[in-house]
């Protein structure tokens, strides 16, 4: 661990608003101190506790945890509920007519939907679905843009007990149709097309073209969403319109009892391999880490806050603080279509106007594009509704965050950073706003039942100063319960028998301050952090080698401004090593050629081509010393195993 070293020298606090903290749901150091307590004398009495008090049990359960099949843990599970009747009925006896969402356009529409026609709309949709023959733990894929239908449909499924599997609209049909395949989905939701910053997004012609590949027969039907009115080819027996398929559906939907260990979905992530896994989520247990982070967190008040995370439902962000958490809590929330950037990059804070939204929850990347195309843009705009914001899915530099402290929460809201993951379900290191001060660039402290520690390669916790593995040591209800179908994966992945095999291993390095605050520092995998998205190297990789003319390929990430990281390729052809415009041409086709394979965000900013790559004696390619070629630095590491030096020359000359 001893090249793990922090650079970073933040010493700015900030502490608690009086105001905020006088209503906070954890008001104050001494009643945060005392929950921490509480979970850390009895760990799953304390979550048994939060469990009973914040579900709706359909039958209460009387077993915790069982840790008899460690790491593939179980909570409450002899315990049945259902995840759509804690979003959406049990609110409508006191507040059937409080708005859950505020869909907001591209274009600007706005669309306001109520907690009772939400419950009709879930409804109908689910009935339809039952009719259709779909089954508790069927799979369904949705592959929807932003809107109302992609949360209804989420909603629908975990209604009737089907394992919904989101895929992000801007993937590609291979990875959609991969996605598929993997998860032998019976039906495919999606919509025409979408909307983003004017454009039209075809969604329907990336579906039928995914239906095409290999292992794919198991979808018997596809529902399509008439958004857009853009032109699509319906299949006979297979395609059928949203609104053909609900009509006459009751808006009544008796629920599936599920089990609490009942899977509620899959979600597909990347890793260290070239196939991305299905991170598979249970229903109780998902729940409560949604719930929990909302109130301590998110300091949720369901009857005042109006609640807006930019996240796509693609993503676990819009699985936990979109779909699933604020409706949980009875929450008013914003859905945006869109992005940032359209009509102009005073999109969002308009936005936060008009819907005087009070709590903003965004990525550093948005926040980072936002200061270059117009640093007092804010101040245009009215955001007295705010009391509290928070970030998500990177580390976000100090520069950043204070801009976002002054310009849009005032110096006034505190700033929520969470660390957390696909994997985890819900935040897992973070502020408690009410109760902790904040430093910018640290996710702070983990939350109670959390036990996140540092440690080495052998599992020894590191003291404070030392950067080592971010580990968490005990399970928690919301973590992962497998990998779909590779449960031996799962275990190797996130609990290696060199940590004792029930330490989950998060991926990330990480190191404490003298105040026990973590700090993440990045990814000890081979895994890209790309404007807050996932990407693994090695799927980058596997898709430039399919090109046809591409012998090799190595993947690395190097700082960039905005996006955090940008994606630099290193690519050997089977021919001559292409120079001007050749080189030119090439890299714009091998820059489609992985937009088609995996989807635009994974097309590489920079491709450099070689007549070779460096490697060690035995083959193995050397990526740490092409992470400092990307960045443009003098290679000062020991060279004395490569093979072949003089391809350092050639590959460090930008393309
Ligand atoms: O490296 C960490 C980074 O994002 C990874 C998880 O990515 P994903 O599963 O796509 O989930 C993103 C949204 C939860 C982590 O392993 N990450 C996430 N949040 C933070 C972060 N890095 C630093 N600070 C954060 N707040």
């Amino acid at each position: 661990m001893s090249h793990i070293e922090s650079i970073l020298h933040e010493n700015r606090s900030f502490h608690p608003h009086p105001e905020f903290q006088a209503s906070a749901n954890v008001a104050g150091p001494e009643h945060h101190q005392s929950l921490l307590e509480q979970a850390a004398a009895d760990h799953t009495g304390f979550w048994a506790e939060l469990a009973r008090q914040h579900i709706d049990w359909h039958k209460p359960f009387t077993q915790v945890l069982d840790e008899s099949q460690a790491p593939f843990y179980r909570w409450f599970y002899d315990g049945e509920l259902n995840v759509s009747v804690n979003c959406i009925d049990r609110h409508l006896a006191q507040h059937a007519n409080r708005t859950a969402l505020i869909f907001e356009a591209d274009d600007g529409t706005v669309n306001r939907v109520t907690y009772q026609q939400l419950h009709d709309q879930v409804s109908q949709l689910g009935n339809a679905l039952r009719r259709q023959g779909v089954r508790k733990g069927d799979r369904v894929i949705i592959y929807m843009p932003m809107s109302v239908e992609a949360v209804v449909a989420m909603q629908a499924c975990a209604r009737i007990g089907a394992i919904h599997s989101v895929v992000f609209g801007g993937f590609s049909a291979k990875s959609l149709g991969e996605r598929i395949a993997d998860a032998q989905a019976c039906l495919v939701i999606t919509a025409d097309a979408g909307f983003r910053g004017g454009k039209t997004i075809a969604l329907k012609p990336v579906v039928d073209e995914a239906l095409n590949m290999p292992a794919t027969d198991c979808v018997r039907h596809v529902v399509v969403y008439q958004r857009a009115r853009h032109p699509v080819n319906m299949v006979e027996n297979r395609d059928i319109w949203w609104q053909d398929f609900i009509a006459g559906m009751p808006s009544v939907c008796e629920p599936e009892w599920m089990n609490a260990e009942d899977p509620l979905f899959i979600l597909y992530t990347s890793g260290s391999t070239g196939t991305p896994k299905g991170v598979q989520h249970s229903s109780g247990g998902y729940l409560l880490g949604a719930i929990m982070s909302m109130h301590w967190v998110f300091d949720a008040k369901p009857a005042s806050d109006v609640f807006w995370c930019t996240a796509d439902v693609g993503w676990i962000t819009g699985h936990s603080y979109v779909a699933y958490g604020p409706l949980a809590l009875g929450m008013t929330e914003v859905i945006f279509e869109g992005i940032p950037t359209w009509p102009d990059a005073g999109r969002f804070w308009r936005m936060i106007q008009d819907h005087k939204v009070t709590t903003f929850y965004t990525a550093p990347t948005a926040i980072r594009s936002l200061i270059k195309l117009g640093a007092d843009l804010p101040r245009q705009y009215d955001l007295s509704s705010l009391r509290l914001l928070g970030t998500v899915g990177e580390p976000i530099n100090p520069e950043a965050w204070v801009w976002f402290h002054e310009e849009v929460g005032h110096s006034r809201c505190p700033i929520v950073d969470t660390w957390w993951q696909t994997e985890t379900g819900s935040h897992m290191i973070a502020p408690v706003p009410g109760a902790l001060h904040t430093k910018p660039g640290s996710c702070t402290r983990p939350l109670p039942g959390i036990h996140a520690d540092v440690v080495d390669e052998q599992g020894n916790s590191l003291p404070h100063g030392e950067g080592g593995y971010l580990v968490i040591r005990r399970p928690f209800p919301s973590q992962l319960r497998t990998l779909w179908n590779n449960p031996e994966r799962f275990r190797a992945t996130y609990f290696p028998a060199e940590l004792g095999g029930t330490t989950y291993l998060a991926g990330d390095s990480a190191h404490r301050d003298q105040e026990g605050y973590f700090w993440i520092m990045g990814r000890i995998d081979d895994v890209l952090n790309v404007s807050g998205h996932r990407l693994g190297t090695m799927e980058i990789e596997s898709a430039l080698v399919s090109h046809p003319a591409v012998a090799e390929a190595a993947v690395v990430g190097k700082p960039h401004d905005v996006k955090g990281e940008a994606i630099v390729a290193f690519v050997v052809l089977k021919g001559p090593r292409p120079e001007g415009e050749e080189a030119a041409r090439l890299s714009a086709e091998l820059r489609n050629w992985v937009g088609q394979e995996i989807g635009a965000i994974a097309k590489p900013d920079e491709i450099r081509f070689g007549d070779n790559l460096p490697k060690t004696r035995s083959g193995k390619i050397m990526r740490r010393l092409l992470r400092t070629l990307a960045k443009g630095g003098e290679i000062d590491q020991d060279v004395s195993t490569l093979e072949n030096p003089a391809i350092l020359q050639q590959l460090s000359v930008a393309g």
